[in-house]
């Protein structure tokens, strides 16, 4: 199918975490795989290419989900009147030993990715298991939905049980080198390996030292490839897979829980901080490494300062942090000072996948910090909420989150009157498109005046309408995504 082409509808992204940006019935273009632009006309060089006509429809940049764990969809929900630390032991741990089975991994692994397919989400960054060969059929799943991923298979070789704990570092050094090899053979377009020590409890030194050099050793190799075959893409050998594997970015926990902090002051005494441990190994951003610290509940003034200096992205996880009881972490806080953040479902911690979800915990769970901790720090708004979970998270792949020129096209529609929501969110919305799962290649046809409700007590403005989507299931109304101009599709 052609990647140009021209959508029509209600465009709406998020500029800055202060400003929206709205064209009603606008043309948003997609130029092969990248945004030529959002028009509230649509301008003569592109009046050629095929016409998507959603009007009525709210158009936005795909949701971006910073953080969450494939092998934990299948028991969410569960376990939750415990604490991190017991809560891993006593759940997590024994349910991701499963996923040794591919048997067992299978079902569940589909269901995720059928989850995630379904919703507003269009990229990913994700925790699979220690195991590699339910990790690479992850990653095929990710890799055939059209959804963009970064997969990490989990290295742990200490604190947990020995049904699911690497026997020891070499060995899990050994298996991560392997299977970062299998997926380079496997030349996936979409679908990335991202480093992934789970978090320091579960790693000892000699396994975080060693993934740091992993990590060195595999920016080296894209700044050799970058100078022997520099930006002409002819230059490029014959042989190379269809994206050469840039430096393997990183993925780890920081700071999430109070028992676990304590923990790891023992396990580290040398550190001079838990941000810092991961930096002394070589794990924490930099310009050649790129990062996501999940959680970050309760970094010290200097720890941010740190993750600031090096580039790190924040995954903030409202849900889980109220559900493990862990903290709030002050969002407000880190996007003054100039922090990258962006949204995780965090599932099973959190109790599900919609980033519309993860939006209305954020706004919520900084609402009851500003009230009961810290009047200083304001709520976030929902504008700010749609900016992390867009342009916020969106920045670990680089031009994404946007409409603007040059961007990648990910693009959610979203009909309010979707035959899957629930409830009707908005009479004035249009009933024109098919729920996902029914639908037929696509059809364009405009609205007749009728499927505008006529009955409507005054129609909703276009942030009014993301509101509602945040606070009242939006992963419901989604009819259409793209990602980089690629329909994902229901399998
Ligand atoms: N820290 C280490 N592992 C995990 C995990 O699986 N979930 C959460 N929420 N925190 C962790
Ligand atoms: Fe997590």
């Amino acid at each position: 199918m052609s990647t140009s082409f021209v959508l029509k509808g209600d465009l709406l992204q998020s500029i800055s975490p202060g400003e929206l940006s709205v064209i009603e019935d606008g043309y948003l273009v997609c130029v092969e795989g990248l945004s030529a632009g959002a028009f509230s006309e649509l301008p003569e060089r592109f009046a050629g290419l095929e016409l998507r006509d959603y009007t009525g429809a709210l158009i936005i940049p795909g949701l971006v989900d910073l953080h969450t764990h494939a092998p934990q969809y299948s028991y969410r929900g569960t376990g939750m009147d415990l604490e991190l630390l017991d809560w891993l032991q006593n759940y997590t741990y024994p349910e991701e030993a499963r996923y040794r089975d591919l048997n067992y991994a299978k079902p569940a692994y589909e269901a995720f990715v059928a989850r995630l397919v379904a919703g507003a989400t269009t990229r990913v960054a994700v925790f699979s298991t220690v195991h590699v060969p339910a990790t690479l059929l992850l990653m095929d799943l990710l890799e055939q939905s059209g959804l963009a991923s970064f997969v990490g298979k989990v290295n742990m070789d200490r604190n947990a049980p020995d049904t699911l704990r690497e026997p020891s570092a070499a060995a899990a050094l050994q298996s991560t080198a392997e299977w970062l090899e299998q997926t380079a053979a496997r030349g996936y377009r979409r679908t990335r390996p991202i480093l992934t020590p789970r978090f320091i409890p579960a790693c000892s030194d000699e396994l975080m030292r060693g993934l740091g050099a992993m990590q060195q050793e595999s920016s080296s190799f894209v700044s050799d490839t970058q100078e022997s075959s520099p930006s002409s893409p002819s230059a490029a050998p014959p042989s190379a897979p269809p994206s050469v594997p840039a430096s393997v970015p990183v993925q780890s926990h920081l700071s999430e829980n109070l028992r676990e902090i304590e923990w790891v002051r023992e396990l580290r005494p040398q550190a001079a901080s838990y941000a810092a441990a991961y930096c002394d190994d070589g794990l924490l951003g930099g310009p050649s490494c790129p990062t996501i610290m999940a959680h970050c509940v309760y970094l010290e003034p200097e720890e941010a300062a740190l993750l600031k200096a090096r580039g790190v992205w924040i995954a903030h996880c409202a849900e889980s942090n109220t559900n493990l009881a862990s903290g709030i972490a002050p969002v407000r806080s880190y996007l003054t000072d100039g922090l990258r953040v962006g949204l995780g479902t965090d599932v099973a911690g959190g109790s599900g996948l919609s980033v519309f979800r993860a939006m209305m915990h954020s706004i919520q769970a900084s609402k009851l910090r500003w009230r009961f901790v810290d009047e200083r720090l304001a709520p976030l708004t929902a504008a700010e909420a749609f900016y992390l979970a867009t342009r916020g998270g969106g920045s670990f792949w680089g031009k994404v989150g946007g409409f603007e020129e040059g961007f990648e096209f990910d693009a959610v529609v979203l009909n309010e009157r979707a035959p899957q929501s629930a409830a009707p969110l908005n009479e004035c919305a249009p009933q024109s498109a098919a729920p996902l799962a029914e639908r037929a290649p696509h059809a364009a046809r405009p609205l007749s005046p009728a499927e505008h409700s006529p009955h409507a007590a005054r129609p909703l403005s276009p942030a009014e309408r993301l509101e509602r989507l945040i606070y009242a299931d939006g992963d419901a109304c989604v009819v259409e995504k793209y990602v980089a101009g690629g329909r994902v599709c229901a399998t």
